[in-house]
């Protein structure tokens, strides 16, 4: 009887290990049938690998970008190029006036940067830090590699230890998809700066349709995954919005898309 159980068990444990080789199979060969083909497609013509020959490096000698990168460079996705590019631009925010926000913050390293290089800029208003902390949300028909649910490995404590580590009390953290569930909570009614590191088409758009009234002439809005092949759906917002007589648009090499506000 007892062998009987045990040949029935292992003739169960057989099934249900066919039946998920079957599934990701499908799974699988779906993927690389009808994504990857349209990925390939499009990839084909829009991307290579960009190699400016240009070497002016400010971020080699500048000392306190050095140390603060080198406290939050564990807790970012953001490159040390992309990270110079924030830490210069917040400085040059120090002209206008207004809250400054981040929409994906994930472990908190680029939100701290901007928030450490806010105080030392002289800039007095706060930083919101805005995350699902349940990973990307509203991936659809643009996005080709985003399913949803991707880089919920974090925690809003996480984020937290990382800004205390750096003395940092001009933030406030909210949690939620953004605007829908947070933006109620945002007290500012003008931002200076706006930093969208969300991967996918809709996030992006839903952001600056909220975003968009409330920045000061002169803010600026940066999109964090506009040269990644991985973020497509980022790139044709982006790129949908170029012609809008209000705004300059600028492509930085470093993969960086930016808005500057031009008039209200
Ligand atoms: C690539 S990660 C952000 C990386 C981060 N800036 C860093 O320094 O590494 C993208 C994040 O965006 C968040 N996210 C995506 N869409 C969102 C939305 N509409 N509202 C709030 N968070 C969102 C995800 O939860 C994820 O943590």
């Amino acid at each position: 009887m007892a062998l009987l159980r045990f040949i029935g068990k292992k003739i169960m444990a057989l099934f249900i290990c066919m039946v998920n080789f079957v599934r990701r199979f499908f799974d699988l060969a779906g993927y690389y049938l009808v994504i990857r083909k349209k990925d390939r497609e499009y990839t084909a013509h829009h991307y290579e690998q960009a190699l400016p020959i240009a070497n002016y490096a400010p971020w080699l000698s500048d000392i306190s970008f050095r140390e603060t990168y080198g406290i939050i460079k564990d807790y970012t996705k953001v490159d040390i190029y992309r990270c110079y590019e924030l830490w210069q631009l917040i400085e040059q925010t120090a002209k206008l006036d207004g809250a400054l926000i981040e929409i994906g913050v994930w472990r908190g390293g680029s939100g701290a940067l901007i928030a450490k290089k806010a105080i030392l800029s002289g800039i007095k208003d706060k930083i919101y830090l805005c995350d699902t902390f349940t990973g990307v949300v509203k991936a659809g028909a643009h996005d080709f590699t985003y399913k949803g649910g991707e880089h919920a490995d974090t925690t809003k404590e996480t984020v937290e230890k990382l800004l205390d580590k750096l003395k940092l009390d001009n933030t406030k953290i909210l949690v939620g998809i953004f605007p829908e569930a947070t933006s109620k909570l945002v007290s500012d009614k003008t931002f200076r700066f706006c930093h969208v590191d969300v991967d996918v088409y809709q996030s992006a758009k839903d952001i600056v349709e909220w975003i968009w009234p409330r920045l000061a002439v002169g803010g600026m809005v940066v999109f964090d995954d506009y040269g990644f092949q991985g973020c497509v759906g980022v790139t044709r917002f982006v790129n949908e919005e170029r012609n809008k007589k209000d705004r300059l648009v600028i492509h930085n090499l470093n993969g960086h898309g930016i808005f500057i506000k031009l008039s209200d």
